[in-house]
């Protein structure tokens, strides 16, 4: 590895795709964000752009004009894309109010969503999240809008609209909190492998690694990756950062930045062990993350670059893991 090589390149080397989730706004505002993001990042990902809320601002309109920004920027500077999310819970239209509608309405609404979003991409973009954190915290169904009107098929619904309109599109289920084997990540196994013997078109699962309160255990986070692969299917990192509640933070600034290093080479090891090649940080800079907004009580400063834009020992950590791992 070169001294001046960039995360990107050495990235590129080794077959891997190190992406960021990026906003719209900083790409037409934000030199420094820009700069990071097409010199470091070979893959990325809309953090909210592409959700169906930010696509739908009224009734019967689609906006395309934030995703498309993320989505031409990222081609414009040979970038993978990692589409999120067609289905899911949260941000849905603030005009759309589900109880206004039958079940028959709402397999109709989410039908035009995907087949309309996943089919104006269906070139541009490597990968969707079809659904996202269907499975709760306790691995029940999470009895969202979508699996109250629909049942569980509303998930086969969601894969099969989307291989018709974007074939050659990676089909993903993405969640949190099932990055290692816990209950959560046991019924997410269930479920997959539920909707494989459906046939349901579905190519990978995303485990989105936010590693805020707990870590998962390396080991554990081997096995769950393995036993995913088992099943035929791809997995990915997705939503990589990595922060502290008081009581694990080391508290000074540069021995946090140090431990946070050891979990990001650590998980950077395991997915080059287990014959994971893709891994999403969520955010470019700890400025962007959106942790300090959500989370009082957790150190705010998860991602790979400071707030200035320098490369933190994180940076440093993926880098040297990818330029130096032997199998
Ligand atoms: O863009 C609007 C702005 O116009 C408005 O003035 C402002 C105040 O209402 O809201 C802005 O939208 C916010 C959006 O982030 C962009 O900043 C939404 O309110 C806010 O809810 C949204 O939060 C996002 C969150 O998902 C929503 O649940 C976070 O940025 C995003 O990082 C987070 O990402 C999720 C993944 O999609 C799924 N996995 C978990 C992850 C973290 O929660």
């Amino acid at each position: 590895m070169a001294d001046d090589d960039r995360l990107r390149d050495v990235a590129d080397d080794r077959d891997f795709q190190i992406g960021a989730a990026v906003a719209a706004q900083p790409l037409r505002t934000d030199a420094a964000y820009k700069k990071l993001l097409r010199n470091e990042f070979n893959y990325v990902t809309a953090e909210n752009a592409l959700k169906m809320g930010p696509l739908r601002p009224e009734e019967g309109v689609y906006d395309f004009t934030d995703a498309d920004a993320v989505v031409n920027y990222a081609r414009e500077h040979d970038q993978a894309v990692r589409a999120h999310t067609l289905a899911w819970h949260n941000q849905t239209p603030e005009w759309f109010q589900e109880w206004d509608h039958t079940p028959g309405q709402l397999e109709n609404f989410l039908r035009d969503h995907v087949h309309t979003a996943a089919g104006r991409y269906r070139s541009k973009v490597d990968t969707w999240d079809v659904v996202n954190e269907a499975v709760a915290d306790d691995g029940t169904m999470r009895e969202n809008l979508w699996y109250e009107a629909l049942g569980e098929e509303y998930l086969d619904k969601a894969f099969r609209w989307a291989n018709e309109v974007a074939p050659d599109t990676d089909l993903y289920y993405n969640d949190y909190g099932a990055d290692g084997v816990n209950v959560k990540s046991d019924a997410i196994y269930d479920l997959v492998e539920r909707m494989l013997d459906r046939g349901v078109p579905i190519d990978g699962v995303g485990l989105q690694m936010h590693a805020l309160h707990e870590k998962p255990g390396i080991d554990s986070v081997a096995e769950n990756i393995r036993r995913f692969k088992d099943l035929g299917l791809d997995v990915e990192i997705t939503e990589f950062d990595v922060a502290y509640l008081p009581e694990d933070d080391p508290g000074d600034q540069e021995a946090r930045w140090e431990k946070q290093a050891d979990f990001y080479r650590d998980i950077t090891e395991v997915c080059l062990d287990e014959g994971v090649d893709t891994m999403i940080v969520w955010g470019v800079r700890d400025s962007d993350s959106w942790i300090p907004g959500w989370f009082e009580n957790l150190t705010g400063d998860p991602l790979l670059f400071d707030s200035g834009n320098d490369p933190k020992p994180a940076y440093d950590a993926i880098k040297e893991t990818l330029a130096n791992y032997e199998a």
